[in-house]
């Protein structure tokens, strides 16, 4: 009897399980994508926070030097100029605060007479007076500054929503999150060079892996030189046409780059044309990514007379290959803990011509402001900020402005994975078929 009724409940729970499954089913995905909708955010703090910006906006202004005074604020008194602080000061007008998926952007209209500047130097202290996470001041139009506010923290977990990498536009890699919530791509069409700057363990060679693992299914030959034995880029291997893994053999890969694009010069002057672009597909020569993990080996002084040639002709090399190598299809995405001129000689002529800066933690303001100041001054601050937590998380100069944005984490398992699937996308190049020893010996 016991039984019997033990099994019509294990019936009666199996016949109820399937009949809610089958109605849950068209649901379920629905449900998933209201729980990506930021509802708490949308409806409960977004309110609040409008109402804090508009409550704490005079007394803000007021004490950061952001409100001015319409009437003079000197005056003749018995015969002696006397200047003062006006009681009356009228704070830029607050616009109306639009919505984002992440936080809200809003505009201000500065007085005649006023700059961005001090409005920059006041990001911190609107983050504390609206309790958000992040303020960014840009001034994208004259006359005008717009505020963005990250309400959270969003760039917590980057690994979660990259999806898998696709073939996508060439040269367009998508790396990250941006702290907007959108995607953080790196467009090498646009800037062809890139600095990649950061304190040891601060995510410099995990960038560079989301990198190579987004930029893989394309057709692009990429060109390693990881001096630190190999031990980060040698997990692409097989995707790499070459890789070096000592100075000796980065200047053999350097000499061959360098043929390379004088073969494409000659091609592209035969051709009558000013860049590779501009050649027919079908004798467009395939472009080249030559990513660096850690430029200090390749400048590293020892003391012998050969160390010291090796680091010139590298620097020489590389120099030339940035000068050269954007219209020809050469591109350099260089990753070091610092770029200051004691490395050697041509860095600073080299970091010049890198225009993509990326810069995580780093230890001294003298780090980032060898990668920034030149570019975005305002952003040195914030690349200080960033804390050991964050691993990963870089500020990132776009088109003159700067985002926080942190790569996707690719683990040593999936760096093989995208080397073992891609492998047959890796193009042979002529001018470096003497130095392909990696991908027929070691690393590979
Ligand atoms: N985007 C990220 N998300 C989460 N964790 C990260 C991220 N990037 C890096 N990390 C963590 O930080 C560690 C160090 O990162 P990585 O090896 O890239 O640093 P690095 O700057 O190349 O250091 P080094 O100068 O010593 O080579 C990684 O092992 C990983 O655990
Ligand atoms: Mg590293």
């Amino acid at each position: 009897m016991t039984n019997h009724l033990l099994l019509w409940v294990v019936l009666l729970a199996a016949t109820v399980g399937a009949l809610t499954r089958k109605w849950w089913a068209p649901h379920a995905s629905r449900w998933a994508e209201a729980r990506q909708i930021p509802w708490r955010w949308w409806l409960l703090e977004y309110p609040v926070l409008t109402v804090r910006m508009r409550v704490t906006w005079r007394q803000v202004c007021l004490l950061n030097g952001l409100s001015i005074s319409r009437r003079s604020t000197a005056r003749v008194v018995d015969g002696v100029m006397v200047r003062g602080v006006a009681l009356r000061q009228s704070p830029p007008r607050l616009g109306l605060p639009h919505l984002t998926r992440t936080g809200v952007v809003v505009r201000i209209r500065i007085h005649p007479g006023q700059t961005p500047g001090p409005f920059l130097a006041a990001a911190q202290a609107l983050e504390h007076a609206w309790r958000v996470h992040g303020v960014r001041v840009t001034s994208p139009r004259r006359g005008e500054v717009l505020i963005t506010i990250t309400a959270h923290n969003t760039l917590d977990d980057t690994a979660r929503d990259v999806a898998a990498p696709t073939a996508g536009p060439v040269l367009v890699a998508r790396v990250g999150r941006v702290d907007d919530g959108g995607p953080w791509v790196l467009n090498l069409r646009r800037i062809p060079h890139w600095l990649v700057v950061g304190a040891t363990q601060s995510g410099k060679s995990t960038l560079l892996a989301a990198f190579i693992r987004a930029i893989a299914p394309q057709p692009v030959a990429l060109v390693g030189i990881d001096c630190k034995g190999g031990m980060e880029l040698g997990l692409f291997g097989r995707r790499l046409s070459a890789l070096a893994t000592s100075r000796p053999e980065a200047l053999r890969v350097l000499t061959g780059l360098v043929t390379e694009v004088q073969q494409r010069m000659t091609l592209c002057w035969s051709a009558g044309v000013r860049s590779i672009w501009e050649l027919p597909e079908d004798r467009r020569p395939v472009p080249v990514v030559l990513i660096v993990d850690e430029l200090a080996e390749l400048y590293l002084m020892d003391g012998t007379r050969e160390g010291r040639d090796q680091s010139e002709q590298c620097s020489t090399l590389l120099l030339r290959l940035a000068q050269l190598g954007a219209a020809l299809g050469v591109h350099l995405v260089v990753a070091g803990q610092r770029v200051g001129s004691d490395m050697g000689p041509r860095v600073t002529a080299l970091r010049a011509q890198l225009g993509g800066r990326i810069v995580h933690r780093v230890h001294d303001e003298a780090s980032a402001e060898m990668a920034l100041g030149d570019l975005s001054p305002d952003a040195v601050a914030v690349a200080q900020m960033i804390t050991e937590e964050e691993q990963g998380v870089a500020v990132a100069t776009i088109g003159g402005r700067w985002v926080r944005a942190r790569s996707v984490l690719v683990t040593t398992e999936e760096a093989r994975q995208v080397a073992e699937e891609y492998a047959a996308l890796t193009p042979d190049l002529p001018a470096l078929a003497a130095v392909t020893f990696e991908k027929e010996g070691g690393a590979a």
